[in-house]
């Protein structure tokens, strides 16, 4: 079974003023198995945003559905939707999101907190996972003392303490120089081949080029996937190009 199934996703945003409708996403269908690492991209305005809002359960889509382990979000009481948010995905953003006034630790436990487990048993858990990720001696500093591939590092914790089903990343390496980007790369990498399945919207070809399967959206729908099978990162990176110089100029991808 897929680990996630997304079927004819469509969304209407109706605007505010004048009842102008924008057609969001047309007819998004795809799947994602257990252990793989995937990559969205497309141009601005294709729709990324409004399905990866849809898959984490903040929007509801106007028809189509989203199985997560076999169970329709849509059937998800409204009263349980934080647990559920909580315990099955692990949510990494652009702007990390981290809570200034917490210590890196608060925030990597904030998920636990909330979800009522000991003290003992998180720092349990956090030890190797801050080795892991190369954050273990600067936990206690506070999000404004440490640079932003550290930041989005503990973010990275935060997401995977809970060990949720998968990780969405909304552009995780949008605000990192280059180093810092190559290094959360890696990372995912090195998470993704111990099993940890990924889901991440980027327009970065590099950062794509490290996913297993790239997904394109155009005008909202799943318009091409380029699967990296045996290709070298750089082999993908190359591919990934040709197929964005295509969807740019509105041709049709043919492979
Ligand atoms: N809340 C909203 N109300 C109305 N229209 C919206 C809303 N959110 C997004 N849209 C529209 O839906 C379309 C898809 O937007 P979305 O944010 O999903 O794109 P995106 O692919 O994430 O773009 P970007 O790469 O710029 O982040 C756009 O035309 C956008 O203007
Ligand atoms: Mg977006």
């Amino acid at each position: 079974m897929s680990l996630l199934e997304v079927s004819h996703l469509q969304k209407i945003y109706t605007t505010r003023f004048g009842g102008n409708q924008v057609e969001a996403l047309k007819n998004v269908s795809f799947s994602v198995e257990p252990g793989e690492y995937v990559a969205i991209m497309g141009e601005s305005g294709s729709g990324k945003t409004t399905l990866l809002n849809i898959l984490a359960a903040l929007d509801k889509p106007t028809s189509g559905q989203v199985l997560l382990g076999g169970k329709p979000l849509s059937e998800i009481r409204e009263r349980d939707m934080a647990a559920f948010r909580r315990t099955n995905l692990g949510f990494v953003f652009q702007d990390f999101n981290l809570l200034d006034t917490f210590s890196l630790q608060d925030n990597i436990f904030l998920p636990l907190v909330l979800a009522g487990q000991e003290f003992g048993e998180m720092e349990r858990v956090l030890g190797p996972l801050a080795e892991r990720l190369g954050i273990g001696d600067i936990l206690s500093k506070y999000p404004y003392e440490v640079s932003g591939g550290q930041k989005q590092r503990c973010a990275v914790a935060r997401a995977l303490i809970t060990n949720p089903q998968i990780v969405l990343a909304d552009e995780p390496t949008g605000a990192l120089d280059s180093r810092a980007s190559d290094r959360l790369l890696d990372l995912f990498g090195e998470i993704n081949a111990d099993g940890q399945t990924i889901l991440m919207v980027t327009h970065s070809v590099k950062a794509a080029s490290h996913a297993q399967r790239v997904l394109f959206l155009r005008d909202g729908e799943v318009y091409h996937q380029l699967y990296r099978g045996e290709s070298t990162q750089e082999e993908q990176f190359g591919r990934i190009s040709d197929t964005l110089t295509v969807l740019a100029r509105g041709g049709e991808a043919n492979e």
